[in-house]
């Protein structure tokens, strides 16, 4: 557990850095000493921390990229180079700690948290999150592009971040942050019209969790970003737009993580959910659309079933996670409908109306026959 905290905790000061250093540096000139200090500070600290996690292959090249970063910022980098630099090497600690970064359950509505922010946060960020003085304006679009849901998540929990005292937010629960980070990124997005449909078809990923939580919006094209912004200010109105297979994909690289981080019983549990509410639902499907594909599925669920319960070597059961995503992503395809089935139709309407005009004309000659023999 302690190990998550420090996890977390150097995550939390990488996105900063990413966000803030931006304000602090332009074009090689400092534009404000304090906050450039701040972030060589932030730097140092989430070395320190990364420090005291437990050494594994992998941590020494994650310390050095963190000393590249520090070299970086002191040199002045760009922004983005610097943003995009921060941002990796959090994503990759994540990868080497096997951080939770995504809620299992699906994310609530905005609103479903609105009261608990008037009550809790609009005090200091104000009502519409406007903010002022120290407060940053959480409605601002570029600013917020920078967080993914999950830093924003991770600013609501003191053991994490000292930016809000104890008192206001020490006794929430993980529900609770989860919803409050949904609030505040709507904040961005308010009265914004939804992305157009075929980006969720495009962006498959961005749509679903883990996607939707880790994701940081400044990372993407700006088609993508502006949806994911939409998106993730509306997760009830996503959830349409994901489909099943997609939902047990990312689920089962929740379960993965959970693995990996010997937690079996997590695993266990998001492989299940994986199975009910995003395979089941389309089995029937997958079976008359291809028989061979479904029986590969198949047997491919209980094998990774059975490894997970015998507690199988990790690199076993990933192999089968993998495995099986791969299964899933080509039953994905194979249930959309086929390339070139909307030109069949479109053959199909022109042989019927051809045969339809056919046939009236020829009751329409007969028609006139009969009467002009009489
Ligand atoms: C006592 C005043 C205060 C209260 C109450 C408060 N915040 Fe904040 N919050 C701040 C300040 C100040 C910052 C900026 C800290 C910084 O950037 O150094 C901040 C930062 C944030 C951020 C990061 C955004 C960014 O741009 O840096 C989020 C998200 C946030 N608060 C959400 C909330 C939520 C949700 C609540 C209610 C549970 C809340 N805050 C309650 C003062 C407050």
């Amino acid at each position: 557990m302690e190990n998550d905290r420090l996890a977390a905790r150097a995550s939390n000061l990488l996105s900063y850095i990413a966000v803030d250093y931006g304000d602090s540096v332009d074009d090689d000139r400092i534009l404000d000493t304090d906050l450039y200090r701040l972030q060589q500070h932030h730097a140092t600290q989430a070395l320190e921390l990364v420090r005291q996690l437990p050494d594994k292959p992998g941590r020494s090249a994650l310390e050095s990229s963190i000393g590249a970063l520090q070299e970086a910022i002191g040199r002045r980098d760009d922004a983005d180079a610097v943003r995009r630099r921060a941002n990796e090497i959090a994503d990759r600690l994540a990868a080497l700690y096997q951080m939770q970064r995504s809620p299992t359950q699906s994310l609530p509505a905005a609103n479903l948290a609105a009261p608990l922010f008037q009550q809790r946060c609009a005090r200091c960020h104000g009502s519409w999150g406007q903010g002022g003085g120290a407060v940053p304006d959480l409605r601002d679009a570029t600013r917020m592009a920078s967080f993914s849901l999950y830093d924003l998540y991770n600013t609501l929990d003191p053991t994490v971040d000292t930016v809000h005292s104890n008192r206001v937010d020490g006794d929430l629960d993980s529900r609770q942050r989860w919803a409050l980070a949904v609030t505040a990124a709507a904040l961005a997005v308010k009265n914004q019209l939804p992305p157009s449909a075929d980006l969720a078809e495009r962006y498959p990923a961005l749509v679903g969790l883990p996607g939707m939580a880790v994701t940081r919006p400044v990372e993407l094209p700006t088609d993508a970003r502006n949806a994911l912004m939409w998106w993730r200010g509306h997760p009830h109105l996503v959830r349409s737009l994901e489909h099943p297979l997609a939902r047990a994909e990312g689920l089962l690289l929740l379960a993965e993580t959970d693995y990996r981080g010997g937690d079996n019983a997590g695993a266990y549990h998001k492989l299940m959910l994986a199975y009910r509410e995003g395979y089941q639902p389309l089995q029937q499907s997958i079976e008359l659309r291809d028989r061979v594909l479904y029986r590969q599925l198949q047997a491919q669920w209980k094998k990774l079933r059975r490894e997970v319960i015998s507690a199988a070597p990790n690199t076993d059961v990933i192999a089968s996670i993998q495995n099986l995503r791969t299964l899933l992503a080509r039953a994905r395809a194979r249930l959309e409908p086929m390339p070139g089935s909307s030109i069949s139709y479109l053959w199909a309407t022109l042989l019927f109306v051809l045969a339809l005009a056919l046939g009236l004309s020829l009751w329409w000659g007969l028609r006139w026959r009969k009467r002009s023999r009489l």
